[in-house]
């Protein structure tokens, strides 16, 4: 099995099997770099990074895995390139296909990162769509791998919106690797029916299930992660906050969610996270609405269970080698 050539667009487009040999090679350059082992296996190779939204961790995970992998990587900001604003996304994609080994994209919809991989004629990775954020699910698998030492029979509980690239990927991604997946939130913050359906399907084969809640005291019992993201992700209008929190307030991560989880439980967020005032868009919330945390309280994600470091960092060894992977044919 080769993962050679191949784009990372969402992980329905791969088995369980090639998902742990992304981990697995994550896993060997993690060590390389922690023992300080050159490893610049793709010198000379280019990648582009195409942000249309914002990014701290992805962005520098890329730019650290290019370099460390002996590439050059070119940032392309939210404004300041022509793509679909002055240039088609064809023609675009169409440019950069000459110039780069791999182009890197985060934007809106999953459509667009598609139509990249297909226009290009390159590997291209999806770093962030509405629907998906796959490179994300790669660094937190490691991590849960790196905690309890595999990913089958894990029970994985996500608390807030269930509907949006992260509860969407968590929820593929776990079917794949045989975890239990419980989204906890009210209804409507499910993923969509049909995707629900085809996560059913994939479950059932590889001995994983998945199981929704609305009880945020019932939803973290026998869960080995208790797993949050933000509530309104980046790209939605500002006037959905009042309902999102009205909404989601009461799935907040607690003490008390996490006393009811397993003892053994860890509290996982991909980041960035309002869990105090110590950001704009807190204080603002907190101006507005009165509360000071948000979709996690401060006391569990500084807490002891809190694993949050730990995965960010993994963005850098998942996103390296996802690259690696498809662009040198053969690693030790
Ligand atoms: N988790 C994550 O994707 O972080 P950034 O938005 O900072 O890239
Ligand atoms: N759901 C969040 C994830 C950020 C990494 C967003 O899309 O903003």
């Amino acid at each position: 099995m080769s993962l050679y050539g191949k784009s990372f667009l969402k992980l329905l487009d791969f088995s369980k099997e090639e998902i742990d040999e992304y981990l697995s090679l994550a896993s060997r350059l993690k060590e390389k770099k922690k023992r300080g082992i050159p490893h610049e296996i793709a010198k000379g190779k280019n990648i582009a990074l195409v942000f249309e939204k914002t990014s701290t961790r992805t962005r520098c995970a890329f730019e650290v895995a290019a370099a460390d992998l002996g590439m050059r990587a070119v940032y392309l900001d939210p404004k300041s390139s022509q793509i679909g604003k002055k240039e088609s996304l064809a023609d675009s994609a169409k440019v950069l296909g000459r110039m780069f080994d791999a182009i890197e994209y985060r934007g809106f919809a999953q459509e667009i990162v598609e139509d990249i991989a297909r226009y290009s004629g390159v590997p291209t990775f999806n770093g962030l769509t509405n629907e998906f954020h796959p490179t994300q699910i790669l660094a937190d698998f490691l991590t849960i791998k790196e905690k309890f030492g595999k990913t089958e029979g894990i029970t994985l509980c996500y608390y807030g919106d269930a509907r949006y690239n992260m509860g969407n990927s968590l929820m593929i991604g776990a079917a794949k690797e045989g975890m239990h997946f419980v989204a906890c939130c009210p209804e409507k913050y499910r993923p969509n029916q049909a995707l629900v359906r085809e996560a059913e399907r994939i479950a059932k084969a590889s001995g994983g299930s998945v199981r929704f809640s609305t009880d945020p005291e019932k939803g973290s019992v026998g869960a080995d992660v208790v797993y949050t993201d933000v509530w309104v992700s980046m790209g939605e209008e500002e006037s959905v906050w009042k309902e999102r929190i009205q909404d989601l307030l009461p799935y907040r991560v607690t003490k008390k969610v996490m006393e009811n989880a397993k003892e053994s439980a860890i509290f996982m967020h991909c980041l960035p996270a309002f869990h105090d005032l110590g950001t704009e868009v807190g204080r603002a919330i907190y101006e507005k609405f009165g509360i000071r945390e948000m979709e996690v309280s401060d006391e569990v994600f500084n807490g002891p269970r809190s694993v949050v470091f730990d995965e960010a960092e993994n963005r850098l060894h998942t996103i390296k080698a996802v690259i690696a992977a498809s662009l040198v044919k053969e690693i030790e």
